[in-house]
């Protein structure tokens, strides 16, 4: 039993076991009227009836949750009665890790998690600073000429670079960078795409084609041997696994290829570019950052490190994390049935007053300084926590690390203009253009 209370958590009482508070209809029907954006919605029932909460869009009831306590018990505590079901994604990434379930999933994480965490994460170092050092080379290109540069572009680009080079050891030429924008675009159309799946594969057909076609000759790359500038990647390992490992045939090579580039670089750009988007309305954090300590030292790598947490408390990339309850249960003193859809909502918990004071307020001291922030592992979760965490949690820090080490003190930008709007799909992304102009390096 989920005993621990802490700021921000329900008050548990014993014993008492009650049915999820569910949102008044008439609140639904007028956001739906409204033709407003879902994260409106369950702002709505949150602040009506707390970080446990009901809606329904349909007959079943959706169930809301944002308390960090319930959180760590969906997520972290009972992921066998919580369980991710087949998603639209599928279209996309196939049977990749992100999809996968049951005993397939658990031998696929097994094979992937060793390349991304310690030893396994130094064979990317090199590959990352060559990425950052590309960008920040272009960069400075932008400053010479004067010539805008497009941010949300621009961090696209250094993330899919980081991650081709970690799977192929080739650097992303642009043939390739153009072909695997159709990834980009195939994400996008995901939540908007017809509800049949043939007429929804019908839609995507010609992008999918292309994603193949780049998939297809990576893999017979690196099955000839032929291991790029950068030495062997992951793909390699995935194609040596096929070798004693029938279950990895070619598909499911592609499937993890794609779900790797889908999950590996969405993700990071948007990061990145809501960084820069918060660091226009706070200046002072850059400075911050740069006046922890000298280049390369470790109280710069913690301040820019703060840096992108706060971003990802305000923006965490995956806003919604969709799961599916597999049984009946009782969540923090409420009964939730077999087949309830739930939503855990990272967005919301971190946007909670009662945790984060001042939320919509960027400050990344809150973690640098001791007490700064809620330690409760449901509090703060952009990467999610438990079995079905982010992979590429270090992978991720650490390309963002590198990239702002090299950039931060060398370039500050001026935005022509910032998007005003929000769009909450897969991610939720800055929705407007994002050119900026680069100012001369510092010599
Ligand atoms: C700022 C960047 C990133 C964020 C915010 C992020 C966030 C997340 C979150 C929240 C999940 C869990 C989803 C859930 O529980 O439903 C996840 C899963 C995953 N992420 Fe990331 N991610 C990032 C970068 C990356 C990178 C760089 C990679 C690969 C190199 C990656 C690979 C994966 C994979 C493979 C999974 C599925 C794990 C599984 O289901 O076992 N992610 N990510």
């Amino acid at each position: 039993m989920d005993t621990e209370a802490g700021p921000g958590s329900l008050p548990h009482v014993p014993g008492a076991v009650r049915p999820v508070p569910e949102a008044e209809p008439g609140l639904v029907e007028r956001w739906r009227s409204q033709g407003g954006e879902l994260v409106e919605l369950l702002t709505q029932v949150r602040e009506r009836l707390g970080g446990i909460a009901a809606f329904r869009l349909g007959p079943a009831p959706t169930v809301l949750v944002t308390d960090p306590q319930a959180v760590q018990h969906v997520l972290a505590r009972h992921p066998d009665r919580y369980v991710k079901r087949s998603h639209r994604a599928r279209l996309l990434i196939g049977d990749g890790v992100l999809a996968a379930t049951g005993t397939a999933w658990k031998r696929q994480r097994r094979l992937l998690q060793s390349q991304f965490t310690g030893t396994g994460m130094r064979r990317y170092e090199q590959r990352i600073t060559e990425a950052a050092r590309t960008t920040a080379a272009r960069w400075s290109g932008y400053a010479r000429t004067g010539q805008p540069l497009d941010v949300e572009r621009e961090m696209r680009r250094f993330a899919l670079d980081t991650i081709w080079r970690s799977l192929t050891g080739h650097p992303l030429d642009d043939g390739t960078e153009r072909e695997l924008a159709t990834v980009a675009a195939v994400t996008a159309a995901l939540p908007t795409l017809p509800a049949d799946v043939t007429d929804a594969q019908d839609a995507v057909a010609s992008d999918l084609a292309r994603i193949d076609a780049v998939a297809r000759h990576a893999i017979k790359a690196a099955r000839s041997g032929s291991a790029g500038p950068d030495g062997p990647g992951l793909l390699h390992l995935l194609v040596d696994a096929a070798t004693e490992r029938p279950e990895y045939t070619d598909r499911l090579i592609r499937d993890e290829l794609v779900t790797l580039l889908v999950a590996g670089h969405e993700t990071t750009a948007t990061t990145l570019t809501w960084l820069y988007l918060l660091l226009d309305r706070y200046p002072a954090g850059r400075e911050e950052a740069l006046a922890a300590g000298g280049a390369g030292s470790a109280q710069r790598r913690q301040a820019i490190q703060a840096l992108v947490h706060e971003t990802l408390r305000l923006y965490p990339s995956a806003w919604i994390l969709p799961r599916h309850a597999t049984e009946d249960d009782t969540l923090a003193g409420y009964t939730v049935e077999a087949g309830t859809d739930i939503l855990v909502c990272p967005y919301l918990t971190h946007r909670d007053p009662q945790l984060w004071p001042d939320p919509e307020h960027f400050d990344p001291r809150r973690f640098i300084t001791p007490d700064g922030r809620p330690t409760h592992p449901g509090a703060y979760f952009p990467f999610g926590i438990g079995p079905r965490a982010c992979l590429g949690l270090q992978f991720a820090l650490r390309e963002s690390t590198v990239l702002l080490e090299h950039l931060l003190p060398a370039h500050t930008l001026a935005f022509d203009s910032t998007p005003t709007k929000t769009s909450y799909g897969m991610t939720v992304r800055p929705d407007g253009p994002t050119l900026a102009t680069v100012a001369q390096p510092h010599t």
